[in-house]
């Protein structure tokens, strides 16, 4: 399940937003080259990657890939790409994958699609990752876009206590919802559960990322800090390329 954003519908804006996916999505193909490990992630936008990635493996190119859902490990099957898992290829040389939020430093919102603990796992398992957007995704601060926090259903009712009081601590308010598939909570490819934290803004993402580290019930959340070392943004006319500043990579 993804978090909704706004319906698409033929010569909408929205549609215009898949061609921009696109165009971001074959632009990150620049650099990557036979014998290379990749991260491959999740999301319209990391499908798009897939599908173009896959167009060059049928010209020859020889690269393995390590998806970061069931969908993408689907789809990339699928378009015949060759896969491999974190245990049989535990480097990466580099991941490719979408976001729901950045902004300048890059750091990241992820998880709308529900994939985040695999991505993280496999972003920071990578020397690189390359972020591919359009647009509407860069942000002068990030927290518009619920939070994904990926949970134990053990103990969910103490966790949510948990955070909660963290997002006190820090003066952030908002609905916090765990997502529903139907009647029944969302369930990550890990078994989860994921609370969707509306907080609005995120005017320090390190204190929060490390206060929801520090429980024991969280078992990843959306902020990608510091992981990021590129971002490939389409935009209406053009396709541009972001660096964070200060990355300790
Ligand atoms: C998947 O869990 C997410 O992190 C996605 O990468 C993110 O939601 C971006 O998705 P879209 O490319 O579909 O907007």
């Amino acid at each position: 399940m993804e978090i909704a954003r706004p319906a698409a519908s033929p010569g909408s804006a929205a549609a215009s937003g898949d061609d921009r996916k696109r165009r971001a999505a074959v632009a990150a193909l620049d650099g990557i080259v036979s014998g290379m490990k990749l991260g491959l992630g999740t999301g319209s936008t990391a499908d798009q990657f897939v599908r173009a990635l896959a167009e060059k493996v049928k010209e020859g190119l020889d690269i393995v890939g390590v998806p970061t859902s069931e969908r993408t490990a689907d789809l990339a099957r699928s378009l015949g790409i060759r896969l491999a898992t974190l245990e049989e290829e535990p480097a990466l040389d580099v991941t490719v994958d979408g976001a729901d939020e950045l902004d300048s430093q890059l750091r990241l919102v992820k998880g709308g699609g529900g994939a985040l603990l695999r991505e993280k796992i496999v972003a920071t398992a990578s020397k690189r990752m390359i972020v591919i957007a359009d647009d509407s995704k860069v942000v002068d601060m990030i927290g518009a876009f619920p939070l994904p926090i990926e949970v134990a259903p053990f103990g969910l009712g103490a966790t949510e206590r948990a955070i909660a009081a963290l997002a006190a601590r820090l003066g952030l308010a908002g609905p916090m919802k765990v997502r529903q598939t139907g009647a029944d909570p969302y369930r990550t490819d890990g078994g989860h559960y994921i609370i969707d934290a509306s907080f609005g803004r995120i005017p320090d993402p390190e204190a929060l990322a490390a206060g929801l580290d520090g429980i024991a019930g969280v078992m990843g959340h959306g902020l990608f800090l510091g992981i990021a070392t590129e971002a490939v943004i389409a935009r209406q006319n053009d396709v541009i390329r972001l660096k964070p500043t200060g990355l300790q990579r």
